[in-house]
């Protein structure tokens, strides 16, 4: 098999892999308020993380990494569809094409269709800060993600086994950086005790990545003669990510990890995210009913995150944080326990 049609065999598994029965953003119930007393129309869902500007808490997570025909129209259509709606993006990792010039255009697509939008960039921790640099450059990105994947790695016959540079890789990056530098996770989730970690490495962005949606551990299993199937359950609810990393209050946390609708994204902000990814979910409808359809989807989570505002009466997406809500079942039983840690 190629390498680009294993990326295709690739998006096949994490869009088609059983998710898991139980979607944590269902232990979440944020509380009903009755006296509306905002103008829908004059609703503005524009929010501010750091030093990034948006003008919607949604973005599109990194997906489609490597070349190939295909992922170059995927990026397209995406980067097309988020132009339109005003939404940010970041690509698939750029380890590939920082290797194999001639991968560069499936990337360079993303800025071309979307001149003004909010791109970013994205990166192993393997990269150096000179790579993570060129990575920022091809794209001329607003920000950086920095992808830990550890047990994806571990799974994957030709994945990544020495990860003992990690933590200086990440902090030289963040030294020579001037956007800014978001870790991420891609499905694993964060636990207080990471963040503590790069919080000490002057890291002031996390994207959680939390488990709920896309399963590389089901996806890698997939190839493997032998699986490692045991693994398939591992990881932290994003949910929960959220709230463990609410600790540590100069860290700007974004949220994601199974977010299915907009109603998912509300409750990622009102735990305390300051905006919220989504990947596989919207990838499915691209890949499946075209870009006019992932287009209205997103004007329609927009819509939800409108209808959550005048139910809370707010109006600005930073007031999620501030609204009450209640915790059921797994998620409740962890925060408990792990409160008195
Ligand atoms: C991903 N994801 C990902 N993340 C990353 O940092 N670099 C990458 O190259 C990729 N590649 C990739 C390909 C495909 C096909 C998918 C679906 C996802 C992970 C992604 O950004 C996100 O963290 C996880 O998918 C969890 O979010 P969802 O899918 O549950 O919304």
């Amino acid at each position: 098999m190629s390498r680009s049609e294993r990326k295709i065999d690739h998006i096949r598994h994490a869009l088609g892999h059983e998710r898991d029965v139980h979607n944590h953003f269902d232990d979440v119930t944020i509380v009903h308020q009755s006296l509306a007393r905002l103008d829908y129309q004059a609703l503005n869902i524009n929010t501010q993380v750091g030093e990034l500007s948006l003008s919607s808490p949604l973005f599109v997570n990194a997906m489609t990494g490597g070349g190939g025909e295909k992922t170059e129209e995927i990026n397209r259509n995406l980067a097309i569809a988020a132009s339109q709606t005003g939404i940010g993006m970041a690509v698939g990792s750029q380890m590939s094409a920082l290797k194999n010039p001639e991968e560069r255009k499936t990337y360079e697509i993303v800025r071309k269709m979307n001149p003004d939008g909010v791109v970013f960039a994205n990166v192993g921790s393997e990269a150096t800060a000179d790579l993570a640099k060129e990575a920022v450059d091809m794209l001329e990105a607003n920000a950086l993600q920095i992808h830990v994947n550890t047990l994806q790695e571990l799974i994957m016959p030709e994945g990544d086994r020495d990860f003992s540079n990690r933590l200086k890789q990440i902090e030289q990056i963040r030294e020579t950086m001037d956007v800014p530098v978001i870790v991420k996770e891609v499905g694993y989730g964060m636990s207080r005790e990471t963040i503590k970690v790069l919080a000490e490495l002057g890291i002031s962005y996390v994207d959680v990545g939390g488990r709920g949606g896309t399963n590389f551990s089901k996806v890698e299993n997939l190839r493997r003669e032998k699986p490692l199937s045991s693994f398939n359950n591992w990881g932290i609810p994003t949910p929960i990510s959220i709230l463990e990393s609410l600790q540590h209050d100069k860290v700007h946390v974004i949220g994601s990890g199974g977010i299915r609708h907009g109603l998912d994204g509300v409750k990622a902000l009102a735990l305390g995210a300051e905006a919220f990814g989504m990947a596989g979910a919207l990838l499915k409808v691209l890949v499946e009913e075209g870009i006019e359809v992932l287009v209205e989807e997103i004007e329609h989570i927009h819509r939800e995150i409108k209808v959550a505002m005048m139910l809370m009466n707010i109006e600005e997406v930073a007031q999620f944080k501030n609204q009450p809500y209640v915790l059921h079942g797994l998620t409740k039983e962890w925060i408990d326990q792990r409160k008195s840690l």
